[in-house]
């Protein structure tokens, strides 16, 4: 006699239908398949049946035991992808974020320190200023107080560009001639700052390279002192590297400012680095720029600023700061 096999088959789809994951479905697999089973049981006792009632039974048996064996694997196969899903859920990554990680860029240290000079100027209360790379011999060196043939000239290794008359036109070998631009464009009183690119034929160094970069000061107003310059350089160079700095201000000569003065700041090792020129606006520039020398004073700075981005980062070649290695200029 066979166990009634059609409720046990409506029970098992009962459970294998309610087995929540695939521990609970192995454990059904044994107690419906296994040694002890229902299936297995009654087998057991067809040995001792009639041939054809024997027949009829294992037959039946055998459809059974597909039929049990087809809702065990179909629900495995439904709890493996809810698995795997889940699975997938907890170890998602989010690769769109990874990606833009890897590829966005960051500000190469130059334009960091240009825009951190802009900060601490305007600040300090002083406009942004800009002017043209290429430059007319007037605006860099005319209106500048330097005489034409004056020696002075050539302390700057000038690239003149072919257009006009020779030697008119010039890419700007210091950023001094947006001084006069500024004291074109308005009356004082002018606080400005006035950051860009300028060019020299000199052979690229430790200390030097053919491009670079300044930034220019110029302050005009009345009874402007050589003490507001001292003191203005003096708060910007605490306020970019830190109050310990040690720094000075040695005599110079520019054709442009009377008096003038070179401003060192002191390097780990000891030795001195050249970071500015200064001084008062000489008289001549003043009116080249169209104002009353009577009636208006100023000063005036030029920042190396790619030497300064070296001064602050602990970096001892210039040259590194341009060789575009990734790799290096990574770290700022
Ligand atoms: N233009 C000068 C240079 O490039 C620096 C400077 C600027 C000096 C302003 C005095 C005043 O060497």
């Amino acid at each position: 006699m066979l166990p009634d096999l059609d409720r046990h088959l409506t029970d098992a789809a009962t459970a294998v239908a309610e087995a929540g994951d695939l521990d609970a479905l192995r454990a059904l697999d044994a107690e419906l398949l296994g040694k002890a089973s229902v299936v297995t049981e009654a087998r057991r006792e067809l040995g001792a049946m009639e041939p054809d009632e024997r027949k009829d039974a294992g037959r039946r048996l055998n459809e059974v035991r597909a039929e049990l064996e087809r809702l065990v694997s179909e629900r495995r196969t439904v709890l493996e992808a809810g698995q795997r899903a889940a699975v997938l859920e907890a170890e998602r990554l989010d690769l769109t974020e990874l990606d833009r990680g890897q590829r966005l860029g960051h500000r190469h240290v130059v334009t960091q320190t240009w825009e951190r000079l802009e900060d601490i100027f305007v600040g300090m209360g002083f406009t942004v200023a800009e002017g043209p790379e290429i430059e007319d011999e007037w605006h860099n060196f005319g209106a500048l107080n330097f005489p034409p043939d004056h020696p002075a000239r050539d302390m700057y290794d000038t690239l003149y560009v072919e257009h006009g008359e020779p030697g008119s036109t010039l890419l700007r070998t210091h950023t001094s001639p947006v001084q006069i631009r500024v004291m074109e464009a308005g009356e004082p009183p002018i606080y400005s700052i006035m950051p860009g690119r300028v060019f020299r034929s000199d052979t690229a160094d430790a200390t030097h390279m053919p491009v670079f970069h300044q930034i220019e000061g110029l302050v005009v107003d009345r009874g402007i002192t050589f003490g507001d310059m001292a003191g203005t350089m003096d708060a910007f160079t605490k306020a970019y590297f830190g109050r310990e700095f040690t720094s000075r201000l040695r005599p110079s000569y520019f054709p442009f400012t009377e008096p003038s003065a070179e401003f060192d700041i002191r390097r780990d090792d000891g030795s001195w680095l050249e970071l500015a020129g200064c001084g008062m606006v000489h008289p001549n520039v003043l009116q080249a720029g169209g104002l009353d020398p009577e009636v208006w004073s100023g000063f005036a700075f030029g920042f190396g600023l790619d030497r300064l981005a070296l001064m602050r980062h602990g970096i001892d070649d210039l040259r590194e700061l341009f060789r575009n290695d990734h790799r290096f200029l990574s770290q700022f």
